[in-house]
């Protein structure tokens, strides 16, 4: 299933960043089939780049509890590009828009086998990837959207209550 995804990702310049930090390409955490919900991130930090997984450090946690906290235990996690992007200094950086849409058709193609109930937006670069203007915790469709869990940590919120507003939200 993740064959496409994997080539294309052993072919793109952001692959030296996987040999370099001796990481992983990071594909996916959940329910492959049928899940309610399929989460969109941005890209793997670094410890996903390290243990394969997304959404695993500090920003994974928060995920982790707005979705307990609405009972939510059907769901898969990807992000927009499969690899974690670093600047010339070896430090994260977003992932630019060619790099997103580098992406886009093997994500496209996964969300299609996978195919969620419901698809929530963390942030700006998946909902660009989408290509969709929504406002927080806006519903286009069965499409949702919410600041990235980091946008809450650097605030110092916890974003639950955004959290279930957005979940309340659909309709
Ligand atoms: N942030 C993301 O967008 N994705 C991850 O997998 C981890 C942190």
């Amino acid at each position: 299933m993740f064959n496409s995804l994997e080539n294309a990702s052993r072919k793109h310049e952001l692959y030296k960043n996987v040999i370099s930090t001796n990481g992983n390409i990071v594909f996916y955490r959940g329910n492959l089939k049928n899940p309610e919900y399929l989460f969109i991130g941005e890209a793997p930090g670094q410890t996903e780049n390290k243990f394969g997984k997304p959404f695993i450090g500090r920003s994974g946690k928060l995920l982790d509890g707005w979705m307990a906290n609405n009972g939510i235990n059907n769901f898969i996690v990807i992000n927009t590009v499969p690899i974690i992007p670093l600047n010339s200094e070896g430090k994260i950086r977003k992932p630019t828009r060619a790099e997103i849409e580098y992406f886009r058709p093997y994500v496209d193609d996964l969300i299609k086998i996978i195919n969620p109930s419901k698809i929530i937006c963390l942030g700006r670069s998946a909902l660009a990837y989408k290509g969709l203007k929504l406002e927080n915790l806006e519903w286009d469709g069965n499409i949702g959207f919410i600041y990235h869990p980091a946008y809450y940590l650097r605030r110092g919120r916890k974003g639950i209550g955004d959290f279930n507003k957005l979940i309340k939200n659909f309709s």
